[in-house]
């Protein structure tokens, strides 16, 4: 077997790697597949102290052979008789819509962090025999305890990336019940950790599926370019099922002529390379995306894939082999005009058509994996994207449950979006303090990412502080430099460090010659506040740091791009100042009912002038 062989096959099998926590294997591109909905209206009972899954002697009730039917939420167990002591009802609760989170939906519920069981009772017809069936969420926010007619079928932590589980043979055709116990209670050794500088939105907050596939289906594949050959694609599938040796999949793109066929090897894997001339190259300026079937046994997984190389050269940043500016903006997954974390198709048209409107060809998407809408749709607009674990500010760097936490919640977001064209950066973190044990951690983080996808650049948002013993040298003194492909910093002169007039001295040391990217810079502005641009929160005063921020970076030799902080006010609990901030952050170029700042001007400006250098 040739070496680039047997080089692809080690690849491949590291691109499908097992995740960590309870969860069944991660199927991808649920969308494409056949799905049965369970969105709409779940009943719910807030359960603060957690009553109905630990016992007063705090065991929990799961665990227990003969859990109490009095108590245990999750039996959904109903009075079978007069003296039959239940002391909780879902058909008498109220209800909460699904995908959403709940704070926006329930005053009372605004502020809320704790448990809340969520009950959905569903008759079920599959759409033919002898399928298989998975319950998928999209993500659930933070900790959810799943459980079908009453039996346990596992848990999933982390607010922000897909999980499933098989219920074959678990369902009735009649009256069956999902019920889940979600907690987002913030704690410290979790991820993120116990302070953001985010709201909590807590709740099943996107959509819930059963998928029905066949008994032996195609659970994964990975269909891209490889790293710097944009006439070499690579394909790598997985299947799942009992029959999973030896089997033929065929891999049909018919835009492009190329149908190929594999064999699974003994676990159902099965890897090769074409080679593909005059591809339809995606770009930003030439989004194409081409059809792509993946077939087993007739049965046909479809999917709409770009094919790009991205690579760096020195401190530039190519895509399909040419030089580009990243002219990006942050961006939080929320709807600030409805309200609440967004979660659909619409939301992401909205927040990545706001981007457009400045002239962005690039966002970071902050802080966590946003929901698959975002970079599907993305794709289609013709928008590169950052995307990122929420390894945000002090984890616990030294807790190996909170490493394969962190590890597990990359791992999902890798396996969900690798065949997006959009996504070209992986971040493995966000302003995490330099310490032995922390970059420790994230080279590992590093390590995981680059045996799973070799297609991608990696970075981080690392903090730059002002060299000692001079008055404006700004330094980025960070050993994970070394290992990230693009060197990304936070950086906030003229807003957290002194006066926009500061920008004008400040000189950055950066000795790497690598891109280099300013993932957040940016001032509070009240949208319609206005005044001199020396008053602080007004827009003239965002427009005035925009300004000289701008000037500041263009003395950066290696910028290759920008993500200002941010595209829209956001919701904070840490936001308190009355009549400016009311617990939103105002960074926003663009308040949350979608008003223009002065800055936002500013920005397009600069992205017109840019997008006229890097044609
Ligand atoms: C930080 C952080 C953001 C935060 C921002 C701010 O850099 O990464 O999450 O919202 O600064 O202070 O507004």
């Amino acid at each position: 077997m040739r070496i680039k062989q047997i080089g692809l096959i080690v690849l491949m099998l590291s691109v499908f790697n097992g995740t960590l926590f309870s969860q069944d294997a991660q199927i991808i591109n649920v969308s494409n597949r056949s799905t049965v909905s369970l969105n709409g209206y779940w009943r719910y009972i807030v359960d603060p102290y957690q009553t109905g899954f630990y016992d007063y002697r705090q065991i929990q009730r799961d665990t227990q052979t003969r859990p109490s039917t009095a108590e245990s939420l999750f039996l959904g167990y109903k009075a079978q008789f007069p003296g039959d002591r239940v002391e909780y009802d879902f058909d008498k609760a109220d209800n909460l819509l699904v995908p959403r989170d709940w704070n926006s939906q329930k005053e009372n519920l605004f502020y809320y962090e704790g448990a809340i069981w969520y009950y959905k009772a569903f008759n079920y017809v599959p759409t033919s025999d002898n399928m298989r069936q998975f319950l998928y969420f999209g993500a659930v926010n933070y900790e959810a305890h799943v459980y079908l007619n009453g039996e346990k079928l596992g848990m999933h932590q982390g607010g922000f990336t897909p999980f499933n589980f098989e219920i074959t043979g678990k369902l009735k055709p009649n009256d069956n019940f999902v019920i889940l116990m979600v907690d987002n209670t913030r704690k410290p050794e979790a991820v993120p950790t116990i302070n953001t500088d985010w709201w909590n939105y807590g709740g099943i907050t996107r959509d819930v599926k059963i998928v029905e596939v066949a008994e032996t289906f195609i659970q994964d594949y990975f269909v891209q370019l490889a790293p710097d050959n944009s006439e070499l694609i690579q394909i790598s599938v997985r299947l799942n099922g009992d029959e999973i040796a030896g089997q033929t999949v065929s891999i049909d793109i018919p835009e492009a002529k190329i149908k190929v066929n594999v064999v699974t090897d003994e676990n159902g894997l099965a890897t090769t390379q074409v080679r593909a001339r005059k591809l339809n190259l995606w770009h930003p300026e030439n989004p194409y995306l081409y059809d792509v079937n993946i077939v087993h046994n007739d049965n046909v997984l479809h999917d709409r894939i770009g094919f790009r190389t991205i690579k760096t050269r020195g401190s530039d940043i190519l895509v399909n082999g040419k030089s580009v500016f990243l002219r990006g903006i942050c961006i939080h997954e929320e709807n600030g005009v409805r309200g609440g974390r967004a979660y659909s198709e619409e939301d992401a048209r909205m927040l990545l058509g706001w981007a457009k409107e400045l002239g962005c060809n690039f966002v970071r998407l902050a802080h966590y994996p946003h929901n698959e809408n975002m970079v599907r749709i993305a794709d289609e607009m013709g928008i590169m994207v950052w995307s990122e674990v929420p390894v945000y500010w002090t984890i616990h760097w030294e807790n190996e449950n909170t490493f394969n936490n962190a590890r597990n919640q990359l791992v999902q977001m890798i396996t969900r979006d690798k065949n997006r064209a959009s996504v070209i950066i992986w971040s493995m973190a966000n302003e995490t303090p330099v310490s032995e044990s922390r970059t420790a951690f994230l080279k590992r983080m590093i390590e995981t990412t680059r045996s799973m996808d070799q297609v991608r650049l990696i970075s981080a948002a690392l903090e730059r502080h002002t060299k000692p013993g001079t008055d404006n040298i700004q330094v980025i003194e960070d050993p994970l430099q070394e290992f990230v492909d693009v060197i990304s910093f936070n950086q906030y002169i003229g807003w957290y460090a002194g006066l926009p007039e500061r920008c004008a001295t400040a000189v950055f040391e950066i000795n790497y010659d690598k891109p280099v990217i300013i993932s957040e810079f940016g001032g509070g502005a009240l949208q319609g506040h206005h005044g001199s641009k020396d008053q602080m929160w007004t827009e003239e005063f965002q427009e005035h740091l925009y300004d000289e921020t701008l000037k500041m970076l263009e003395k950066i030799p290696q910028l290759r791009g920008i993500t200002p902080w941010i595209l829209a006010d956001f919701r904070s609990p840490r936001r308190t100042l009355s009549d400016i901030q009311d617990g939103w952050n105002r960074k926003g170029v663009i308040s949350q009912t979608g008003n223009r700042k002065k800055a936002f001007y500013v920005l397009r400006e600069y992205y017109l002038t840019k997008k006229e250098q890097f044609k």
